[in-house]
């Protein structure tokens, strides 16, 4: 028995002898590979160096004090690879899904608005409005994702960083893209293709007032955009419906697929108090937001470009307000910068790509 028992020392003292030599030797060539080429060493302390910068933005931070220190980081940020999540990009889609539920409620179609419902405005001052025959006929059947899924989308801001970007092949390439505000179009910086374009009542009223009768320029204004839908927040205010009805009949028959669509104010709201349940304290949502949060529910992957509230770009050059003109926001209605860090915590998340330096 004592002797079974030496004998089976024994033989596993040579045996973790033998493996403590094997470990030496492992250690000795790992040790001599990473010295001979020192690559190893230096990706390792740059997957470190994103690893925090990516924590750094993962976690919300509330304010930007110093915007060089702040520039520096994005760039860090921008510098390290992307790393797609998919586990986040579920989770956001099933979280947008359940509060807000853009799939089925983005604007107002046939099937998900009766006739004689009532529908709130966005702000409780105003009454219902109510949903009657003829407009009810002039809505689209269904929304273009019940048919076909949209994989990548590019949702296209219209910040002055975008001003000679050359980003115009990477957006049309996407298969389906967002734009705001009947931002003008060029094929070298922002792209032609567009499916889905924001269009401002207060632009109708100022440029197009009179389209109802006279339908010739704003036709011409919007051809540009081929067989995009123009949505319009229709349930801001009485006015908002009024200018979004005649522009919607303005714009009738559909041609073939280019026709004016309405926000639903339900999912507006919802998504509206889901931001402030998440500590959001502007007035009211950016719309560029808002559609950013629809196309996180919507698309597999969502590109983000002409994102960039600052007027000092990355370069520590100055950017004009717009891609387009230099004309400033109304100040104190939207709050952009507390929105951009919530975009850069989705791109630090792997939930988004948020791009702010020219493309190649
Ligand atoms: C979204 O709305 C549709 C239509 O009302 C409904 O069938 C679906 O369950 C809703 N989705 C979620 C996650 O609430
Ligand atoms: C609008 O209708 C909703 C129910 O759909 C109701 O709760 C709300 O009080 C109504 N608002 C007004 C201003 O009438
Ligand atoms: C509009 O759609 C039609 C058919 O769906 C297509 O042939 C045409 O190329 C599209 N036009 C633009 C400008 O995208
Ligand atoms: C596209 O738009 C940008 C920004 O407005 C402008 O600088 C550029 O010259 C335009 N390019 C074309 C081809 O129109």
């Amino acid at each position: 028995m004592l002797q079974m028992n030496m004998a089976n020392i024994k033989w596993i003292l040579k045996l973790l002898t033998v493996i403590l030599i094997l470990n030496c030797v492992i250690l000795f060539y790992y040790i001599r590979e990473r010295n001979i080429s020192g690559d190893e060493t230096r990706n390792d302390v740059s997957q470190l160096r994103c690893t925090k910068v990516r924590q750094t933005f993962s976690v919300y931070t509330p304010a930007i004090t110093d915007m060089m220190s702040f520039s520096e980081k994005v760039s860090e940020l921008l510098s390290c690879p992307y790393k797609s999540n998919i586990i986040q990009k579920e989770l956001n889609r099933a979280l947008l899904r359940s509060c807000c539920n853009a799939t089925d409620y983005l604007y107002l179609t046939k099937q998900n608005t009766a006739v004689h419902q009532k529908l709130p405005y966005e702000s409780d001052v105003y009454p219902n409005y109510t949903m009657n025959e003829a407009l009810h006929n002039l809505l689209p059947e269904a929304f273009p994702w019940s048919e076909r899924r949209l994989g990548r989308c590019a949702v296209v801001g219209s910040g002055g960083i975008l001003k000679n970007s050359n980003c115009g092949r990477e957006i049309d390439s996407a298969d389906y893209v967002i734009r705001f505000n009947m931002a003008p179009i060029n094929n070298s910086d922002v792209g032609l293709k567009t499916d889905l374009i924001t269009v401002n009542p207060s632009q109708i009223l100022r440029g197009y007032r009179n389209a109802q009768k006279k339908p010739g320029p704003l036709m011409q204004r919007v051809s540009v955009y081929g067989n995009a839908s123009l949505i319009m927040p229709a349930f801001a205010s009485p006015l908002n419906t009024r200018t979004s009805i005649s522009t919607l009949k303005a714009l009738w028959p559909p041609s073939p697929q280019l026709r004016v669509v309405f926000f639903s104010s339900s999912y507006l709201k919802a998504l509206d108090h889901f931001w402030k349940d998440h500590g959001l304290k502007g007035r009211r949502l950016s719309t560029g937001f808002m559609l950013i949060n629809s196309a996180l529910e919507l698309c597999d992957h969502v590109h983000v470009y002409g994102f960039w509230p600052f007027d000092i770009n990355l370069e520590k050059q100055t950017v004009p307000h717009h891609y387009f003109d230099n004309i400033g926001p109304k100040v104190g209605i939207h709050s952009m910068p507390e929105e951009f860090l919530r975009l850069l915590q989705f791109h630090s998340q792997g939930a988004l790509t948020l791009h702010l330096q020219p493309c190649s």
